[in-house]
């Protein structure tokens, strides 16, 4: 087994009073395809925000390689440029163009060069298929096209692990097709990715692994055989029963 990339132990965030993550205990390792399912309010987005520090723990300890990444000195740049994030809503910059959008990060945040940070923006932009459209404003797109957009912005990144919020649940239903083809064909390619998704046959395809996150708690944890098919966990049963 590899040496992982996170590692979460005894992990738990309260926002005030209220606990959202109780107890954690994780390891995701280079290469895996996780998702993330479970309830509304069951704390999906919390884990994932936890990763790249958009939050941070209340207890316990994030490890990303061997180093904690919410001790001090540690450096929350260097850390986003390695661990890049999807969202819902795109979070693209209205006032820039898509080839701007993609080489805004590498170059003031990164530093890399220009040259060479317009090369990768390019060839991720065909990788995602929006080659035509790099001069467009982000308003000229369709939901689909800006999130293939915000993909390509975050592998441009160069992130050792892309992490996904719900990347297509803002998206007209026959624009989802379009950004989950580009999702299975980045997992293929063997890229670390955790997402947090709605998309069960989507999930069944392309997770290595499913967890269920269930009040604050990660209650079942398999492949997505294990987790779609065979678990009698009585509330994963009733929460798979509305996908179905
Ligand atoms: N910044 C915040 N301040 C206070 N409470 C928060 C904050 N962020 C999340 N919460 C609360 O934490 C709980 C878990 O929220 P989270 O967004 O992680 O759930 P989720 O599983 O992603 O839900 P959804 O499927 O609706 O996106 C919810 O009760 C939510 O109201
Ligand atoms: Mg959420």
């Amino acid at each position: 087994m590899t040496l992982p990339l996170f590692t979460l132990e005894s992990v738990s965030k309260s926002f005030g009073k209220v606990p959202v993550l109780h107890d954690i205990n994780l390891s995701f390792h280079p290469g895996q395809v996780t998702c993330i399912i479970g309830a509304s309010g069951s704390g999906k987005s919390t884990l994932l925000r936890l990763l790249n520090l958009l939050e941070y723990p209340t207890s316990g300890i994030i490890r990303f390689h061997d180093a904690i990444i919410h001790q001090k000195g540690y450096s929350v740049t260097t850390l986003r440029s390695k661990v890049a994030m999807v969202f819902q809503n795109f979070h693209l910059f209205p006032h820039l163009n898509v080839l701007q959008n993609c080489m805004l990060g590498p170059l003031h945040v990164q530093k890399r060069p220009r040259d060479e940070v317009e090369q990768t923006s390019r060839m991720y932009l065909e990788r995602v298929g929006m080659k035509a459209f790099i001069q467009a404003s982000p308003n000229s797109l369709s939901g689909g096209q800006e999130q293939r957009v915000a993909i390509a912005r975050a592998l441009t990144m160069q992130a050792d692990v892309l992490l996904f919020d719900e990347p297509t649940s803002a998206l007209d239903p026959e624009l989802v097709g379009e950004v989950l083809d580009v999702m299975k064909s980045l997992a293929n390619e063997g890229r670390t990715m955790i997402i947090v998704t709605h998309e069960m046959a989507f999930a069944r395809d392309v997770a290595d692994r499913i967890l269920f996150l269930d009040q604050g708690q990660v209650v079942v944890d398999g492949t997505p055989q294990e987790v779609l098919q065979t678990s009698t966990f009585p509330r994963l049963q009733e929460f798979l029963k509305r996908y179905r």
